[in-house]
C-alpha cells in the first residue's frame, strides 16, 4: 500500500479567483492546496475581455501569491479582433475562454454559430493561443435540451471547431460525461481535456437538493463518473487537471436560485489524493495533476520554482467554512468548501 508520496507542485489549468475581498481570501490559499501554476478563467465583473485588464488582474493575483505563477486567458466576445489577440500573445496572454453564452450576439441560432468568431480562431491558431470550451448548449426544452445532455450535446461543435482548425489547441473544459471522454480521445493531439476534482467524486443524486454541490456542467450519472475515472487509470496524456474551483458565499449557494460552483482551492491535493486513492489511482496523481497539462500547454518548467511536496495517508478534516471580508451579516462573509466537515485520507506533509 502506497502512504506517502513525493511530487512536483501541482498545476490547476482552471480557476476563478474571484475579485475583492474574496480574491483576498482565496489566492494565498493555492499553494496551501499543492498548486504553483494555475490558469484563471476571465468571468469576472466586468469579464476580462482585453490585455489591459488581463494583465492588471494578474497583477494583483502576483501580489497576493509570490510564488504562484498565473496564466491569464480572455472573455470570448463579439469586440475581440485578430489584432487583440496578437497584443495578448505578445504580451504572454495564454488562452481565450467561451462560455455559453458568450456566441448569442450576431446569431439566431446562440452556441451553434460559432463562425462570427472564425477570424478570432484563425488568429489563435497561428500565434498559438488556446481555445477553451466551456462545452454545453443553452437549455432549451422545444429541442429536448437540459443539463444532464447540454454537454453530449456540444460535442459537434468540438468536432467541427478542430475540424476547422486542426492545429489550434482546443480544451473542453470541466468534462463530466463518458462521451465527452471518447470524444476527445477520438480527436487528435491538439485537443485536450480538463477534469475537476469534483466530478470524480459526484453524480446526480449529490446535488440534487444539495446546494454546495451544485456546479456547472452538472455531475451526470455513476457511469459517466466512471469513465472520468477510467481515462486516469489509463493515464491518458490529454486529460489533466482543472479544478473549476468557483467560490460564492454561503448566502448565495444556500438560497432558491443557487448559485453553480464548488470551492475546493485550499485543499486541492489532499481532495485530489483521496479521490483518486478511493478508486486505485494514486499513481496517476503525478501525470494527472503535474505534468499532462504543461506538456498539453507547451509550458517549460521554471527550475528555480519546481518544489517538491510530500503527501502523506493521514486524517484531515475539511474545514466547515472559509471566512473572508468584513460584512455584518455573517453567511455573507463565509464559504462552505467542498465535503465541509468531512475527513480526507491524504494531507500534505509540513
Ligand atoms: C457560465 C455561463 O456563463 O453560462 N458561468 C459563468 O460564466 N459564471 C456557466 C454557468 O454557470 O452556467
Ligand atoms: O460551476 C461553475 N461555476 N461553473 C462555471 O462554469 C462557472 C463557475 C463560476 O464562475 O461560478
Ligand atoms: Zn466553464
Ligand atoms: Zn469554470
Amino acid at each position: 500500500m502506497i502512504d506517502k508520496i513525493s511530487i512536483p507542485l501541482a498545476s490547476d489549468f482552471h480557476i476563478h479567483t474571484r475579485q475583492d475581498a474574496l480574491m483576498e481570501m482565496v489566492v494565498p490559499r493555492i499553494i496551501e492546496g499543492g498548486v504553483s501554476l494555475c490558469y484563471v478563467m476571465p468571468n469576472l465583473t466586468p469579464p476580462i475581455t482585453t490585455t489591459e485588464q488581463a494583465l492588471s488582474y494578474r497583477a494583483q493575483l502576483q501580489s497576493l501569491a509570490p510564488n504562484v505563477t498565473f496564466l491569464m486567458s480572455l472573455y470570448l466576445n463579439p469586440e475581440l479582433t485578430p489584432e487583440e489577440i496578437k497584443k495578448a500573445k505578445s504580451q504572454g496572454i495564454i488562452g481565450v475562454k467561451s462560455y455559453p453564452r458568450g456566441v448569442t450576439t450576431n446569431s439566431d441560432s446562440g452556441i451553434e454559430n460559432y463562425e462570427v468568431y472564425y477570424p478570432v480562431f484563425r488568429a489563435m491558431e497561428e500565434v498559438g493561443m488556446i481555445l477553451n470550451l466551456h462545452g454545453e448548449i443553452p437549455s432549451d426544452p422545444e429541442k429536448d435540451i437540459c443539463v444532464l445532455n447540454a454537454e453530449e450535446k456540444f460535442l459537434v461543435h468540438l468536432q467541427q471547431l478542430h475540424q476547422d482548425f486542426p492545429k489550434l489547441k482546443i480544451v473542453l473544459e470541466h468534462a463530466t460525461t463518458k462521451a465527452s471522454v471518447e470524444k476527445v480521445k477520438s480527436l487528435g493531439d491538439t485537443v485536450g481535456c480538463t477534469i475537476t476534482i469534483h466530478h470524480l467524486q459526484l453524480i446526480v443524486d449529490d446535488w440534487a437538493g444539495k446546494c454546495h454541490n451544485f456546479c456547472k456542467p452538472v455531475a451526470k450519472f455513476p457511469h459517466d463518473r466512471q469513465a472520468l475515472r477510467d481515462i486516469i487509470l489509463e493515464g491518458h496524456p490529454r486529460f489533466f487537471l482543472g479544478t473549476d474551483s468557483a467560490p460564492h458565499p454561503a448566502h448565495l449557494k444556500e438560497c432558491a436560485q443557487s448559485c453553480a460552483g464548488v470551492f475546493t482551492t485550499p485543499l486541492t491535493l489532499p481532495y485530489l489524493a483521496t479521490i483518486l486513492d478511493s478508486f486505485g489511482a494514486i499513481d496517476k496523481l503525478r501525470g494527472f495533476a503535474c505534468e499532462n497539462g504543461k506538456k498539453f500547454y507547451g509550458i517549460k518548467d521554471d527550475e528555480s520554482k519546481i518544489h517538491e511536496i510530500t503527501l502523506v495517508k493521514q486524517k484531515l478534516s475539511v474545514p466547515e467554512s472559509y471566512s473572508f471580508g468584513n460584512f455584518s451579516v455573517t453567511r455573507q462573509s463565509f464559504v462552505v468548501p467542498f465535503w465541509a466537515g468531512k475527513d480526507l485520507t491524504w494531507k500534505i506533509e509540513n
